[in-house]
């Protein structure tokens, strides 16, 4: 035991990943594959070059060289361990990984691409952002992207101050879905965390996670203001193409 996973040891700990955002998200996998219906239906080469903002262990990005396996992938991530655990669950010249934090400025160079991204894609994670940072990575994406490319945010997405109401009962609608799929009852992202810590092969990787990054979010931007953010920064078209309650996948479609 050296506190580091071994390959087994990590993709166990990806599938327990998997059932924990289940407990969240009922139609997380039939959410990924409309994420990649989206690539294939907006983008126009088998080979594309697709940014995951926010990657975490990869859960997308497997799915999607699975289903584009000419698609190369760069995940961007600001928690250590989970980048590791994706890659030592599954190492794959097709996904790099760059540990950088989006709230910050260059995060995109960092990503040294090779050239303009043809996709960028997220899920389950820009709901950490405050509007404001949110609104300067979605102008970055648009400057960025390239001709004809795509953006596909899949994540909690609400209506916001203007409809309280409405947004609790689309947390009740997911929750209650979550329920009858039989997907609530895998343990919650607490409990996750509290067994990496505990896990003695992990020890390392928590070392080097030093107890995560700080996130918490004051001025939540709305489902809107992500559609707004995204055609302010100079996406063509966007707007919401898929949701089941809460869960939500955004669209923004760069011009040709
Ligand atoms: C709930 S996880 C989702 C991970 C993965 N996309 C998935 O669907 O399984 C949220 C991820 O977003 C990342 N994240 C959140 N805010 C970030 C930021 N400001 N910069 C970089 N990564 C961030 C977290 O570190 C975490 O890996």
């Amino acid at each position: 035991m050296n506190g580091r996973p071994t390959q087994a040891q990590a993709t166990a700990w990806l599938d327990r990943w998997d059932r924990q955002q289940g407990h969240y998200m009922p139609d997380r996998e039939e959410r990924f594959d409309v994420v990649l219906d989206v690539l294939d239906e907006v983008l126009g080469r088998p080979d594309p070059l697709v940014v995951d903002l926010g990657i975490g262990p990869g859960s997308l990005a497997h799915r999607l060289v699975d289903r584009i396996p000419a698609a190369r992938v760069v995940g961007v991530d600001a928690d250590p361990l989970l980048l590791e655990l994706g890659s030592i669950a599954r190492p794959d010249s097709r996904i790099r990984t760059v540990l950088a934090d989006l709230r910050e400025p260059g995060w995109f160079a960092r990503l040294d691409l090779d050239r303009a991204p043809d996709a960028y894609v997220s899920s389950t994670a820009l709901h950490w952002m405050d509007a404001g940072p949110l609104r300067t990575v979605f102008a970055e994406c648009a400057r960025t992207i390239a001709p004809g490319g795509v953006l596909v945010d899949a994540d909690h997405l609400y209506e916001g101050a203007a409809a309280p109401g409405l947004d609790d009962l689309l947390r009740a609608l997911t929750a209650r879905r979550a329920q009858r799929r039989g997907t609530r009852q895998a343990e919650d992202w607490q409990a996750w965390w509290d067994a990496v810590d505990a896990a003695p092969e992990l020890a390392e990787l928590v070392r080097e996670r030093a107890g995560g990054f700080e996130h918490v979010v004051t001025d939540r931007p709305s489902v809107h203001d992500y559609v707004a953010f995204a055609r302010e920064g100079g996406f063509a078209e966007a707007g919401i193409v898929w949701q089941v309650g809460d869960d939500r996948i955004v669209v923004a479609t760069a011009p040709r």
